[in-house]
């Protein structure tokens, strides 16, 4: 039986990328997992590990509903990268569009998991964050805008819920082969889009890092903004050390 059995587990963006690879994780630890999609055919990227569910991230009332089935375990992992561009090059409604998904959309992940989980006793909150939520990129002024608002709001849950059994985690993946790091090679701009794709991270690494932070042996970390690099955390989820 895997250490997450008997849990209810929600992942946003699941249908590929790091979201694909957390569900899959949880799925194997036992956990009973749903996953949001924008399309119909998403809905079976996981195959019959993990339920798909279609909703936008900026769907705050279709959220709200899917929130309020109860789980215990939310994972906030859905994200876009674009617009990629210098500030005076990105449009305003484009700019805003970054951020109605990677914190409006999250805060409304977060505010209906706080409003389900505190009259169960808890639950286990997982943000996807960033090197970007620390440090400016360039061209990527929304999304390090929107990834340190994000940090933001993980501090503040923890500070409004964590007595009240609610640990949530910022978390940030590293440099993982996904579709979002095929956005960002093929840009051009800063030194991020340089990496080369044999030098990424599978997303397995991360999915396996934040199956552990849904354990009871995170708890302690509860609040804080991690990092997949981090040796310490690396040690204690069972991933192998960097070289
Ligand atoms: N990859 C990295 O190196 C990296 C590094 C740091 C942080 N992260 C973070 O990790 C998370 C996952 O990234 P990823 O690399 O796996 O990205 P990805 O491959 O581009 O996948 C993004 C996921 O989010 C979903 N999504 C995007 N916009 C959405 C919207 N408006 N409504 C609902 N779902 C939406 C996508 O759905 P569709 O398939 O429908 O587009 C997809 O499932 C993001 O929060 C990202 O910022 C990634």
């Amino acid at each position: 039986m895997g250490d997450l059995a008997g849990k209810c587990a929600l992942v946003t963006g699941g249908n590929r990328g790091i979201g694909l690879a957390v569900a899959q994780e949880l799925a194997a630890r036992g956990a009973e997992v749903t996953f949001t999609c924008r399309r119909a055919a998403g809905t079976t990227a996981a195959g019959p590990a993990a339920r798909g569910v279609v909703c936008e991230a900026t769907d705050t009332v279709g959220i709200e509903a899917l929130v309020a089935e109860g789980f215990d375990i939310v994972v906030n992992n859905a994200g876009v990268i674009g617009p990629i561009g210098r500030i005076a090059d990105v449009a305003v409604d484009d700019w805003a569009g970054n951020i109605a998904v990677n914190l409006v959309g999250a805060y409304a992940v977060v505010r209906a998991a706080v409003r389900m989980m505190e009259p169960r006793g808890g639950g286990v909150i997982v943000n996807l964050s960033s090197g970007a939520a620390r440090r400016p990129l360039e061209g990527w002024s929304a999304y390090c805008a929107g990834k340190a608002g994000l940090a933001m709001l993980t501090r503040s849950v923890h500070l409004e819920y964590g007595a009240a059994g609610i640990r949530i985690f910022g978390f940030a993946p590293g440099v993982v082969d996904t579709g979002m790091q095929g956005e960002i090679r093929a840009s051009g701009i800063n030194e991020v889009s340089q990496i080369p794709r044999a030098a990424l991270a599978p997303a397995e690494e991360p999915a396996r890092a934040i199956a552990w932070l849904c354990g009871p042996a995170a708890a302690a970390l509860a609040g804080q903004e991690l990092d997949v690099r981090d040796a310490g955390l690396r040690a204690a989820a069972g991933l192998p050390p960097l070289p």
